[in-house]
C-alpha cells in the first residue's frame, strides 16, 4: 500500500493493537436530528478523547467539532435519500474528494446497498470514489448497509456484501455482527469493522457483541448509539475501549462501566 494510505489509515487502526474505536455519529445524514444527536456537538465533544477517529458527515464536522482536534475523521460521502423516503438505497455521492482533502480527513465513507434495486448504482458509487480517492492517498471505508430490513444481518449476505467492497478495493469495510462471523471475517480479504446497530437492552450485551466480532476477526469497532444513546457515555466507551484494544471480557468491561470506567 501506498505510504499515504497506509499512514492515514494507520492514524484509524491504531498499530499499537491492530484494532479502533470508531465513534460513529453520521446517523442525521438520512435520520435527521437521531434521539442524543439533536445538539451534536454536545455529544461529540466529551466523547472526542476516547474516540480512534470520528465517523461523521462534512455539515456536523464544520459546525460541531472544533478545527483543532487531533482525531482523525471518517467523513462519510454519501447520502441522497431519507428515512421516510422511497428507497434508502438511492444514494449518490454528495461530498467531492478535493473537499475531503480540504477538511483533512484519514478515509472516506460510503454505503452499498448490496441485493436492493440500487445495488449497481451504490457499487459504482464505491468503485468510482476509490479511483478518486487513490489520487490522493485517502483510504475507503464501504460500509455494507441493510437499509431498513436488519434481517438480513446473516452471514451469507454480510460476506457476500463485504466481499464485494473488498474486490473493488475498499481500504477497510463495516459491517454487522452476526452469527457465524467469523465466516464474514476469513473471507474478506480488508479489515473488518462493525457497526453496534439499535440501542441493544443492557450494556452486557453490547459488550458481548463488541467481544465476539474482535475475537472473531474484526479489528473493531465503529459504533454510534450503544456508546451515545447510553445514560453513561463515557464509561461505556472506555469500556468499548477496554474490550477491543485490552481484551477485556464482556464482564469485565461491565465492571469497568459501572466503576465509571
Ligand atoms: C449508518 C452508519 C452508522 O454510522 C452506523 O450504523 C454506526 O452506528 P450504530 O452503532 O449506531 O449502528 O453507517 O449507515
Amino acid at each position: 500500500m501506498e505510504w499515504g494510505r497506509q499512514n492515514r489509515l494507520s492514524r484509524i487502526i491504531k498499530p499499537e493493537t491492530g484494532r479502533t474505536v470508531m465513534l460513529a455519529v453520521d446517523h442525521g445524514y438520512f435520520l435527521g436530528p437521531t434521539y442524543k444527536l439533536e445538539n451534536a456537538r454536545e455529544t461529540i465533544q466529551p466523547l472526542l478523547p476516547y474516540a480512534d477517529a470520528l465517523m461523521l458527515t462534512r455539515g456536523i464536522l464544520r459546525t460541531s467539532v472544533d478545527p483543532s482536534t487531533s482525531v482523525p475523521v471518517v467523513l462519510r460521502v454519501s447520502g441522497g435519500s431519507s428515512i421516510i423516503g422511497a428507497d434508502l438505497s438511492n444514494e449518490g455521492i454528495t461530498t467531492s474528494i478535493e473537499e475531503a482533502v480540504r477538511m483533512n480527513v484519514s478515509a472516506v465513507a460510503l454505503s452499498i446497498f448490496v441485493g436492493s434495486e440500487y445495488e449497481h448504482q451504490t457499487l459504482m458509487n464505491l468503485a468510482y470514489l476509490i479511483d478518486d480517492a487513490q489520487e490522493f492517498g485517502i483510504p475507503v471505508l464501504a460500509v455494507t448497509a441493510v437499509g431498513k430490513e436488519l434481517e438480513k444481518r446473516d452471514a451469507r449476505f454480510l460476506s457476500l456484501a463485504c466481499r464485494i467492497a473488498a474486490e473493488i478495493g475498499a481500504s477497510f469495510v463495516k459491517t454487522y455482527f452476526c452469527e457465524e462471523f467469523e465466516k464474514v471475517a476469513q473471507s474478506c480479504p480488508a479489515p473488518l469493522v462493525i457497526a453496534g446497530g439499535p440501542k441493544l437492552e443492557t450494556e452486557l450485551d453490547a459488550f458481548k457483541m463488541a467481544y465476539d466480532a474482535v475475537q472473531k476477526g474484526a479489528v473493531g469497532v465503529d459504533m454510534g448509539r450503544n456508546i451515545w444513546q447510553n445514560p453513561k457515555p463515557i464509561p461505556m466507551i472506555k469500556a468499548v475501549r477496554a474490550v477491543v484494544h485490552e481484551g477485556a471480557k464482556p464482564e469485565e468491561a461491565l465492571d469497568i462501566y459501572k466503576s465509571g470506567g
